[in-house]
């Protein structure tokens, strides 16, 4: 059955360009984000790799660990990687998960053969400290994701599992937040003193700390 979020990452053993990760294990009760490509040694995926490559402090800052994968061997990956750190100007210092038999693609259903039989499409699943999927997206292979865009949802989402706010359209850390729907009015005015009311059903407050 596909998977939907609120679900458990599923767990599995897999050989990456790091060593081999338990991902479970390799969790440890953090965030992370796993992030399929379709093909090494391939235009759009280079250039993904190596902006991921570039940003990851970025991901550590927020407590999140990186892990990309493709169906491609572990030798490939490995000259691949040599590639990406010549032309993107980078040192890809995180794992690649080597998956040759498609056994992390098939259970993270990244194999869309209406779309393309033989390789991944671009996959993104972050994962909670609970182990739970907190958001998936979808890519086609022509289409490089943003990458930007994923720190952006992370922020909304380590924000939004702290505090009872929702993040409006276009949110950016430090923006106005939304507050719930089920936090009630005299609730509001203790948690986020001075929020304002536009709609009962659309109040906004600063940003929780
Ligand atoms: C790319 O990364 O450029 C790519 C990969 C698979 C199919 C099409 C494009």
């Amino acid at each position: 059955m596909a998977l939907r979020l609120g679900d458990e990452a599923p767990n599995f053993t897999a050989e990456t360009t790091e060593g081999t990760i338990n991902f479970h294990e390799w969790l440890g009760g953090g965030w992370a984000i796993l992030f399929s490509h379709p093909k090494d040694f391939t235009p759009v995926c280079t250039t993904e790799l190596g902006y991921m490559a570039r940003i990851v402090p970025e991901f550590k800052k927020r407590g999140v660990k990186v892990l990309a994968i493709s169906v491609d061997p572990l030798d490939s990956h490995k000259g691949w990687i040599k590639d990406i750190n010549e032309t993107q100007q980078c040192t890809v210092a995180y794992p690649l998960i080597a998956d040759p038999e498609r056994k992390v693609a098939t259970l993270y259903d990244m194999i869309h053969p209406n779309a393309l039989d033989n390789m991944t499409v671009r996959s993104v699943f972050v994962i909670g400290p609970d182990k739970k999927i907190k958001l998936m997206l979808t890519y086609p292979a022509s289409c490089g994701r943003n990458f930007d865009e994923l720190l952006r949802t992370i922020d909304s989402l380590q924000l939004t599992a702290k505090h009872k706010v929702a993040t409006p359209v276009n949110w950016k850390h430090g923006e106005d937040c939304i507050i719930t729907p089920a936090v009630p009015d005299d609730e509001a005015k203790k948690l986020f003193p001075g929020y304002r009311t536009v709609k009962p059903y659309l109040r906004y407050t600063t940003q929780p700390k």
